[in-house]
């Protein structure tokens, strides 16, 4: 199914009558055993080395096929298989996203150019168990503007981290993510956020929410694997698809930034599976 890629961070809006049980209506993973924890860890290891060198090997004047084919290579060297490619057929390992556009973007022949700035995301599984990472970064020379927008989508993101414990409620990420960018003077792309995450690319729950809301109150249970991912906009906080029917735009060519971690909920501070 061609546009079912369409859905891969797409957060809907939560229906009037809804209530907040949604957020859990099937089995989502939870670590039952150290045996799952090492296995994540395994898998975050890998997808988190694997941005670290696409973003080394960035420069300018290469394409984004060239880039996604140094994650690709890398993640195959640790027999971990692109989490988008077996899960939404999507075309590419990874999705690399430049200026305006927010999510999914296809590599291709498009040539990297100065002062863009890249957004790579990095999903895969590896036996059975799956993690999810992504950070913006801008090609020099930087626009004071670009790095403005990845620094607060970064504190947005390690605010966020800093609020999840058990027993806090869902929505303590939105809190947070609304708080730095408000700071900012930003605007939250409010149809991406977060999700469960574990034994599939996308569990339950399906729904993080970058933005606060009372219906997401349901409790964070220990043990719970989510990824936490602001995307932050210097637009209105929207997105359209492009034509090529995956690549997720801002309307209007405003920047976009979206850095994202997977954790595990735990009493105290999560566990960051995918840092590195
Ligand atoms: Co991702
Ligand atoms: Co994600």
């Amino acid at each position: 199914m061609r546009h079912a890629g369409l859905y891969l961070h797409l957060v809907p809006w939560y229906p009037e009558d809804g209530g907040t049980h949604r957020l859990f209506r099937g089995l989502h993973m939870s670590i039952q055993s150290e045996n799952d924890l090492v296995k994540l860890l395994r898998i975050g290891r890998i997808v988190g080395l694997t941005l670290k060198a696409m973003q080394d090997a960035l420069e300018p004047g290469m394409t984004t096929a060239q880039l996604d084919a140094i994650g690709a290579a890398f993640l195959k060297q640790h027999s971990a298989r692109s989490a988008p490619q077996i899960t939404y057929q999507f075309p590419g390992a990874t999705c690399i996203s430049i200026n305006d556009e927010a999510a999914h973007g296809i590599p291709g022949s498009r040539v990297i150019q100065p002062g863009d700035l890249v957004n790579i995301d990095v999903s895969a599984e590896l036996d059975g168990f799956f993690a999810d990472t992504g950070a913006t970064m801008p090609v020099p020379p930087t626009s004071d503007e670009q790095q403005r927008l990845c620094d607060f989508t970064q504190a947005a993101l390690d605010r966020a981290l800093e609020a999840v414990t058990a027993g806090k409620p869902i929505n303590v990420i939105g809190k947070a993510v609304e708080t730095e960018a408000r700071r900012g003077g930003y605007n939250i792309i409010r149809e991406l956020g977060g999700h469960g995450i574990g034994r599939k690319l996308h569990e339950e729950p399906r729904n993080v929410p970058n933005f606060f809301t009372k219906r997401a109150s349901h409790p964070l249970t220990e043990g719970l694997v989510l990824t936490i991912e602001p995307f932050l906009t210097t637009g209105i906080g929207r997105v359209v698809t492009a034509d090529d029917g995956w690549t997720l735009k801002t309307p209007n060519g405003a920047l976009a930034a979206q850095y994202e971690h997977t954790v595990v909920i735990t009493k105290g501070k999560p566990i960051l599976i995918t840092a590195v």
